[in-house]
């Protein structure tokens, strides 16, 4: 049996300041917290038609076990990161996917059922998980993962006309959205550290979860369409905001830059709407 790792600085008598940024976003994280079970009115029927049902149950199924991963995840960086101020905010975190787990959960039930995982959504989330080292950890969910359920959360809300579907997502997504803001106000620090010999493990993980990444949101395609909801311009949205939240990192060390990737997503947005 492996021993468990001991926080680096776990005796440490001096306060941790290193990260202020860090603090404001736990500090917005306590004041934000909301109940799912009280603050959604679960009682509320859901007026759509069975095939339309079937269509957003198997998108949100694909979400819900990102949810899980998410949940899963967050509690491994907690244990895993060497900075306290970045525990205290991924530890809200945990809390948080831990209420979006019980939110699609119900969601779901009440809509028709929860579907299986597609196979590259548990190709990626399965990695995601395997991943020992945090730094990679943090760029597959938080800079990666986390994008582009935003989009797809505000690519649905925005198509669905369905009120309880609605509110559970803009919920989730109030939430969602502090997740990116950990990646950049830590990733860097964790960027900076790797070793150089790192760097390529690092590049290789991205390949393979952006492979796999466009996989699983194909996999949705055929279900979106159904719902009128266009997923490569969601997927293009993804696309700027991932270079925006670039943008205000301290350094992108390690991060891997693919130009021209929006023409990837104009070609499978084509395959995925033929009317466009
Ligand atoms: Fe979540
Ligand atoms: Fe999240």
């Amino acid at each position: 049996m492996v021993a468990a790792r001991i926080p680096e600085g776990l005796f440490d008598q001096q306060l941790p300041d290193r990260f202020p940024r860090l603090v404001n976003l736990y500090e917005k994280a306590k004041r934000d917290f909301w109940n799912e079970t009280e603050e959604i009115d679960w009682a509320q029927e859901i007026n759509l038609p069975p095939e339309l049902r079937e269509a957003l149950a198997r998108i949100l199924s694909i979400i819900y076990y990102g949810e899980r991963a998410a949940l899963t995840i967050a509690g491994q960086l907690v244990g895993t990161v060497p900075d306290e101020e970045a525990k205290q905010v991924l530890a809200c975190q945990v809390v948080e996917e831990a209420k979006h787990v019980g939110a699609f959960q119900r969601l779901l039930q009440k809509l028709d059922r929860i579907y299986p995982p597609s196979y590259f959504a548990k190709k990626l989330l399965t990695d995601l998980i395997a991943t020992n080292d945090p730094c990679a950890k943090m760029v597959g969910m938080h800079l990666f993962v986390e994008n582009i359920a935003n989009h797809t959360f505000k690519a649905l809300r925005d198509h669905i006309d369905e009120p309880l579907t609605k509110s559970v997502l803009d919920y989730v997504a109030r939430d969602e959205k502090k997740h990116t803001a950990i990646a950049v106000l830590y990733l860097p620090a964790l960027l900076e550290k790797q070793p150089a010999h790192r760097l390529a493990f690092l590049y290789a993980k991205q390949v393979k979860w952006l492979t796999y990444g466009v996989g699983m949101v194909k996999d949705g395609y055929p279900f979106a369409r159904l719902l009128n909801v266009d997923l490569a311009a969601a997927g293009q949205k993804a696309l700027r905001d991932h270079y925006r939240l670039r943008s205000q990192m301290s350094t992108t060390r390690g991060l891997l830059d693919v130009p021209g990737f929006d023409k990837v997503i104009d070609v499978l947005g084509k395959w995925a709407n033929p009317s466009v």
